[in-house]
Protein backbone atom coordinates (compact mmCIF):
# COMPACT_ATOMS: atom_id res chain seq x y z
CA UNK A 1 0.00 0.00 0.00
CA UNK A 2 1.37 3.63 -0.77
CA UNK A 3 2.68 5.11 2.36
CA UNK A 4 2.01 8.86 0.97
CA UNK A 5 -1.42 8.93 2.56
CA UNK A 6 -2.03 10.39 6.15
CA UNK A 7 -3.38 7.55 9.13
CA UNK A 8 -5.39 8.91 11.82
CA UNK A 9 -5.00 7.30 14.75
CA UNK A 10 -8.49 7.99 17.04
CA UNK A 11 -8.05 7.56 20.82
CA UNK A 12 -4.04 7.93 20.13
CA UNK A 13 -3.84 9.26 23.74
CA UNK A 14 -5.42 5.97 25.37
CA UNK A 15 -4.08 2.32 25.80
CA UNK A 16 -3.75 1.04 22.41
CA UNK A 17 -3.77 4.03 20.21
CA UNK A 18 -0.95 5.78 21.62
CA UNK A 19 1.36 2.87 21.66
CA UNK A 20 -0.06 2.50 17.66
CA UNK A 21 0.64 6.31 16.98
CA UNK A 22 4.04 5.68 18.50
CA UNK A 23 5.04 2.76 16.32
CA UNK A 24 3.45 4.32 12.77
CA UNK A 25 5.94 7.81 13.58
CA UNK A 26 8.25 5.06 14.60
CA UNK A 27 8.34 3.34 11.54
CA UNK A 28 8.28 7.11 9.31
CA UNK A 29 4.14 7.37 8.76
CA UNK A 30 2.38 10.29 9.05
CA UNK A 31 0.45 10.08 11.59
CA UNK A 32 -3.10 12.83 12.71
CA UNK A 33 -3.27 11.92 16.50
CA UNK A 34 -6.76 12.58 17.43
CA UNK A 35 -8.42 13.26 20.86
CA UNK A 36 -11.16 15.18 22.31
CA UNK A 37 -8.32 18.22 23.37
CA UNK A 38 -6.22 17.47 20.63
CA UNK A 39 -3.49 16.68 23.28
CA UNK A 40 -0.08 16.73 21.55
CA UNK A 41 1.50 13.12 20.66
CA UNK A 42 5.21 13.32 19.95
CA UNK A 43 6.27 12.97 16.36
CA UNK A 44 2.17 12.97 14.86
CA UNK A 45 -0.10 15.51 14.21
CA UNK A 46 -2.72 16.70 16.53
CA UNK A 47 -6.32 16.95 15.64
CA UNK A 48 -9.56 17.74 17.99
CA UNK A 49 -11.94 14.76 17.60
CA UNK A 50 -15.22 14.74 19.33
CA UNK A 51 -16.81 10.80 18.53
CA UNK A 52 -20.23 12.96 19.55
CA UNK A 53 -19.40 16.49 17.43
CA UNK A 54 -19.59 16.06 13.79
CA UNK A 55 -18.38 19.23 13.60
CA UNK A 56 -14.50 17.62 14.18
CA UNK A 57 -14.93 15.02 11.48
CA UNK A 58 -13.67 16.88 8.32
CA UNK A 59 -10.41 18.17 9.99
CA UNK A 60 -9.41 15.14 11.14
CA UNK A 61 -10.29 13.67 7.69
CA UNK A 62 -8.50 15.71 5.47
CA UNK A 63 -5.76 13.55 3.68
CA UNK A 64 -6.45 11.06 5.63
CA UNK A 65 -6.33 7.59 3.55
CA UNK A 66 -6.56 4.98 6.69
CA UNK A 67 -7.88 5.15 10.26
CA UNK A 68 -7.44 3.52 13.36
CA UNK A 69 -10.91 3.60 15.17
CA UNK A 70 -11.08 3.33 19.07
CA UNK A 71 -14.65 3.10 19.55
CA UNK A 72 -16.53 5.77 21.98
CA UNK A 73 -15.90 4.43 25.55
CA UNK A 74 -19.27 3.36 27.53
CA UNK A 75 -21.77 3.72 24.52
CA UNK A 76 -24.05 1.05 24.57
CA UNK A 77 -24.62 1.73 20.76
CA UNK A 78 -21.77 2.93 19.32
CA UNK A 79 -23.02 2.09 15.79
CA UNK A 80 -24.88 5.49 16.33
CA UNK A 81 -22.11 7.72 15.82
CA UNK A 82 -19.47 5.97 14.28
CA UNK A 83 -21.81 4.70 10.76
CA UNK A 84 -22.15 8.51 10.24
CA UNK A 85 -18.80 9.13 10.68
CA UNK A 86 -17.22 6.01 8.73
CA UNK A 87 -19.30 7.13 5.52
CA UNK A 88 -17.74 10.25 5.66
CA UNK A 89 -14.46 9.21 5.92
CA UNK A 90 -15.24 7.16 2.74
CA UNK A 91 -16.33 10.07 0.63
CA UNK A 92 -13.32 11.99 1.72
CA UNK A 93 -11.16 8.97 0.26
CA UNK A 94 -10.32 6.69 3.63
CA UNK A 95 -9.76 2.84 1.97
CA UNK A 96 -8.94 1.33 4.89
CA UNK A 97 -10.67 1.13 8.64
CA UNK A 98 -8.82 -1.31 11.50
CA UNK A 99 -11.29 -1.45 14.26
CA UNK A 100 -10.37 -2.54 18.29
CA UNK A 101 -13.25 -4.16 19.02
CA UNK A 102 -13.22 -6.96 21.78
CA UNK A 103 -12.61 -10.90 21.72
CA UNK A 104 -16.15 -11.24 24.06
CA UNK A 105 -18.38 -8.87 20.93
CA UNK A 106 -18.40 -11.36 17.82
CA UNK A 107 -19.48 -9.71 14.77
CA UNK A 108 -23.24 -10.55 15.58
CA UNK A 109 -23.02 -9.38 19.28
CA UNK A 110 -24.56 -6.26 20.62
CA UNK A 111 -22.85 -2.63 20.80
CA UNK A 112 -19.52 -2.62 18.76
CA UNK A 113 -21.13 -5.79 16.88
CA UNK A 114 -23.05 -3.53 14.48
CA UNK A 115 -20.10 -1.54 13.51
CA UNK A 116 -17.89 -4.94 12.69
CA UNK A 117 -20.82 -6.32 10.26
CA UNK A 118 -21.06 -2.37 8.65
CA UNK A 119 -17.35 -2.36 7.89
CA UNK A 120 -16.40 -4.68 4.75
CA UNK A 121 -19.35 -3.08 3.04
CA UNK A 122 -17.78 0.01 3.33
CA UNK A 123 -13.93 -0.54 3.25
CA UNK A 124 -12.24 -3.16 0.40
CA UNK A 125 -9.87 -2.85 3.61
CA UNK A 126 -10.38 -3.75 6.85
CA UNK A 127 -10.19 -5.18 10.05
CA UNK A 128 -11.23 -5.96 13.53
CA UNK A 129 -9.22 -6.19 15.95
CA UNK A 130 -11.29 -8.19 18.83
CA UNK A 131 -8.49 -8.43 21.67
CA UNK A 132 -9.22 -10.36 25.03
CA UNK A 133 -8.49 -8.46 28.10
CA UNK A 134 -5.76 -5.73 28.17
CA UNK A 135 -2.43 -6.33 30.79
CA UNK A 136 -2.15 -2.91 31.15
CA UNK A 137 -5.44 -3.25 33.64
CA UNK A 138 -3.56 -4.43 36.14
CA UNK A 139 -0.50 -2.04 35.50
CA UNK A 140 -2.23 1.57 34.06
CA UNK A 141 -5.50 3.37 35.32
CA UNK A 142 -8.02 0.78 35.25
CA UNK A 143 -9.59 0.07 38.20
CA UNK A 144 -7.78 -3.14 39.11
CA UNK A 145 -4.24 -1.09 39.22
CA UNK A 146 -5.52 1.60 41.05
CA UNK A 147 -7.17 -1.12 43.45
CA UNK A 148 -3.43 -2.85 43.68
CA UNK A 149 -1.78 -0.08 44.59
CA UNK A 150 -4.52 0.97 46.97
CA UNK A 151 -5.36 -2.00 49.01
CA UNK A 152 -3.30 -4.86 47.61
CA UNK A 153 -6.37 -6.96 45.76
CA UNK A 154 -7.57 -7.91 42.71
CA UNK A 155 -12.18 -8.03 43.05
CA UNK A 156 -14.10 -9.57 40.61
CA UNK A 157 -16.65 -12.01 39.68
CA UNK A 158 -14.71 -14.09 37.24
CA UNK A 159 -13.76 -16.88 40.14
CA UNK A 160 -11.39 -19.58 38.48
CA UNK A 161 -11.86 -18.60 35.16
CA UNK A 162 -8.94 -17.72 32.88
CA UNK A 163 -8.12 -14.89 30.47
CA UNK A 164 -5.95 -15.19 27.49
CA UNK A 165 -4.48 -11.62 28.58
CA UNK A 166 -3.15 -9.60 26.48
CA UNK A 167 -0.16 -6.40 26.00
CA UNK A 168 -1.53 -3.45 24.61
CA UNK A 169 1.75 -2.94 22.80
CA UNK A 170 1.27 -6.28 21.15
CA UNK A 171 -2.06 -5.22 20.14
CA UNK A 172 -0.70 -1.97 18.53
CA UNK A 173 2.13 -4.29 16.55
CA UNK A 174 -1.35 -6.02 14.99
CA UNK A 175 -2.66 -2.42 14.11
CA UNK A 176 0.09 -1.18 12.70
CA UNK A 177 0.45 -4.12 10.40
CA UNK A 178 -3.01 -4.34 9.90
CA UNK A 179 -2.60 -0.45 8.55
CA UNK A 180 0.36 -0.43 6.57
CA UNK A 181 0.81 -4.06 5.02
CA UNK A 182 -0.09 -4.38 1.33
CA UNK A 183 -2.67 -6.43 2.06
CA UNK A 184 -5.11 -6.00 4.93
CA UNK A 185 -6.36 -8.38 6.38
CA UNK A 186 -10.00 -8.27 5.54
CA UNK A 187 -11.37 -10.56 8.59
CA UNK A 188 -11.71 -10.42 12.53
CA UNK A 189 -8.35 -11.44 14.60
CA UNK A 190 -9.14 -12.67 18.06
CA UNK A 191 -5.67 -11.35 19.88
CA UNK A 192 -4.66 -12.99 23.59
CA UNK A 193 -1.26 -13.58 25.17
CA UNK A 194 0.68 -16.58 24.96
CA UNK A 195 -1.32 -18.48 28.33
CA UNK A 196 -4.91 -18.22 29.62
CA UNK A 197 -4.27 -16.79 33.49
CA UNK A 198 -7.13 -16.57 36.34
CA UNK A 199 -7.18 -13.31 38.48
CA UNK A 200 -5.38 -15.55 41.35
CA UNK A 201 -2.08 -16.83 38.60
CA UNK A 202 -2.31 -12.13 38.11
CA UNK A 203 -2.03 -11.68 41.37
CA UNK A 204 0.85 -14.17 42.25
CA UNK A 205 2.70 -12.51 39.44
CA UNK A 206 2.03 -9.13 40.26
CA UNK A 207 2.88 -9.94 43.94
CA UNK A 208 6.53 -12.03 42.59
CA UNK A 209 7.45 -8.73 40.83
CA UNK A 210 6.78 -5.94 43.22
CA UNK A 211 7.04 -7.57 46.12
CA UNK A 212 3.80 -6.39 47.34
CA UNK A 213 1.43 -8.73 48.78
CA UNK A 214 -1.32 -8.83 46.10
CA UNK A 215 -4.48 -11.73 46.23
CA UNK A 216 -7.35 -11.88 44.19
CA UNK A 217 -10.71 -11.63 45.81
CA UNK A 218 -13.32 -13.76 44.69
CA UNK A 219 -17.18 -11.60 44.25
CA UNK A 220 -20.39 -12.51 43.18
CA UNK A 221 -21.99 -11.33 40.27
CA UNK A 222 -24.73 -9.12 42.38
CA UNK A 223 -21.71 -8.00 44.74
CA UNK A 224 -19.65 -7.09 42.16
CA UNK A 225 -22.36 -5.70 40.09
CA UNK A 226 -23.53 -3.23 43.21
CA UNK A 227 -20.09 -2.32 43.71
CA UNK A 228 -19.72 -1.17 40.08
CA UNK A 229 -22.84 0.58 40.13
CA UNK A 230 -21.49 3.00 42.58
CA UNK A 231 -19.49 4.60 40.00
CA UNK A 232 -20.97 3.57 36.34
CA UNK A 233 -24.02 3.80 35.23
CA UNK A 234 -25.99 0.10 36.10
CA UNK A 235 -26.74 -0.61 32.68
CA UNK A 236 -22.67 -0.74 32.33
CA UNK A 237 -22.33 -1.83 35.98
CA UNK A 238 -24.19 -5.01 34.77
CA UNK A 239 -22.43 -5.56 31.31
CA UNK A 240 -19.53 -5.65 33.08
CA UNK A 241 -19.98 -7.77 35.67
CA UNK A 242 -21.44 -10.10 33.64
CA UNK A 243 -18.01 -9.89 31.43
CA UNK A 244 -16.76 -11.30 34.69
CA UNK A 245 -19.59 -14.07 35.34
CA UNK A 246 -18.70 -15.41 31.42
CA UNK A 247 -15.07 -15.51 32.43
CA UNK A 248 -16.22 -17.64 35.40
CA UNK A 249 -17.79 -19.81 32.56
CA UNK A 250 -14.84 -20.07 30.79
CA UNK A 251 -15.51 -17.62 27.86
CA UNK A 252 -12.16 -15.93 27.66
CA UNK A 253 -10.05 -19.54 28.30
CA UNK A 254 -8.41 -19.44 25.22
CA UNK A 255 -5.00 -18.17 23.27
CA UNK A 256 -4.69 -17.63 19.27
CA UNK A 257 -1.19 -17.76 17.08
CA UNK A 258 -2.79 -14.60 15.97
CA UNK A 259 0.35 -11.55 17.25
CA UNK A 260 3.00 -14.74 16.17
CA UNK A 261 1.46 -15.04 12.68
CA UNK A 262 1.11 -11.30 11.75
CA UNK A 263 4.31 -9.82 13.73
CA UNK A 264 6.38 -12.89 13.30
CA UNK A 265 7.35 -12.33 17.08
CA UNK A 266 5.52 -14.33 19.97
CA UNK A 267 3.14 -12.39 22.24
CA UNK A 268 4.41 -10.95 25.36
CA UNK A 269 4.11 -12.96 28.72
CA UNK A 270 2.09 -10.87 31.41
CA UNK A 271 5.40 -11.42 33.54
CA UNK A 272 7.00 -9.47 31.11
CA UNK A 273 4.78 -6.87 31.01
CA UNK A 274 4.56 -6.78 34.94
CA UNK A 275 8.52 -6.01 34.68
CA UNK A 276 8.52 -3.72 32.80
CA UNK A 277 5.57 -1.48 33.80
CA UNK A 278 5.90 -2.43 37.44
CA UNK A 279 9.03 -2.03 37.92
CA UNK A 280 11.50 0.81 38.20
CA UNK A 281 14.45 -0.75 36.45
CA UNK A 282 11.71 -2.69 33.98
N1 LIG B 1 -9.44 -2.99 28.81
C1 LIG B 1 -9.64 -4.17 28.31
O1 LIG B 1 -9.31 -5.20 28.91
C2 LIG B 1 -10.26 -4.31 26.94
C3 LIG B 1 -10.34 -5.57 26.35
C4 LIG B 1 -10.88 -5.70 25.06
C5 LIG B 1 -11.33 -4.57 24.39
N2 LIG B 1 -11.27 -3.35 25.01
C6 LIG B 1 -11.78 -2.19 24.28
O2 LIG B 1 -10.81 -1.22 24.18
C7 LIG B 1 -11.43 0.04 24.01
C8 LIG B 1 -10.64 1.07 24.77
O3 LIG B 1 -9.46 1.25 24.05
P1 LIG B 1 -8.16 1.86 24.67
O4 LIG B 1 -7.87 1.11 25.95
O5 LIG B 1 -7.13 1.95 23.61
O6 LIG B 1 -8.65 3.32 25.03
P2 LIG B 1 -8.48 4.14 26.38
O7 LIG B 1 -7.10 3.99 26.92
O8 LIG B 1 -9.64 3.85 27.26
O9 LIG B 1 -8.58 5.59 25.81
C9 LIG B 1 -9.71 6.08 25.15
C10 LIG B 1 -9.28 7.03 24.05
O10 LIG B 1 -10.44 7.53 23.42
C11 LIG B 1 -10.43 8.95 23.49
N3 LIG B 1 -11.80 9.37 23.68
C12 LIG B 1 -12.57 9.25 24.78
N4 LIG B 1 -13.81 9.76 24.54
C13 LIG B 1 -13.79 10.20 23.25
C14 LIG B 1 -14.75 10.83 22.41
N5 LIG B 1 -15.99 11.14 22.84
N6 LIG B 1 -14.41 11.14 21.14
C15 LIG B 1 -13.15 10.87 20.69
N7 LIG B 1 -12.20 10.28 21.42
C16 LIG B 1 -12.52 9.95 22.70
C17 LIG B 1 -9.52 9.30 24.65
O11 LIG B 1 -8.89 10.53 24.38
P3 LIG B 1 -9.22 11.90 25.14
O12 LIG B 1 -9.77 11.56 26.50
O13 LIG B 1 -7.86 12.56 25.17
O14 LIG B 1 -10.17 12.56 24.23
C18 LIG B 1 -8.49 8.19 24.57
O15 LIG B 1 -7.48 8.51 23.65
C19 LIG B 1 -12.87 -0.10 24.45
O16 LIG B 1 -13.68 -0.02 23.30
C20 LIG B 1 -12.92 -1.51 25.04
O17 LIG B 1 -14.14 -2.15 24.74
C21 LIG B 1 -10.74 -3.19 26.25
Amino acid sequence: MTTSGTILVIGATGTTGGRTAARLTAAGHHVRAASRRATPVPGAQPVRFDWYDPGTFGGALDGTDRVYLVPPLGDPDPAAVMLPFLRQARAAGVRRAVLLGSSAIPADGPGVGAVHRALPELFDQWAVLRPSWFMQNFTGTHMHARSIREHGVILTAAGSGRVGFVDADDIAAVAVHALTDDRAPGTDLVLTGPQALGYDDIAAIVTEVTGRPVTHQPLTYERMRDRLAGQLPLEFAEMLAGMDRAIAEGAEDRTTDTVQRLTGRPPHSFREVAERELTRGG
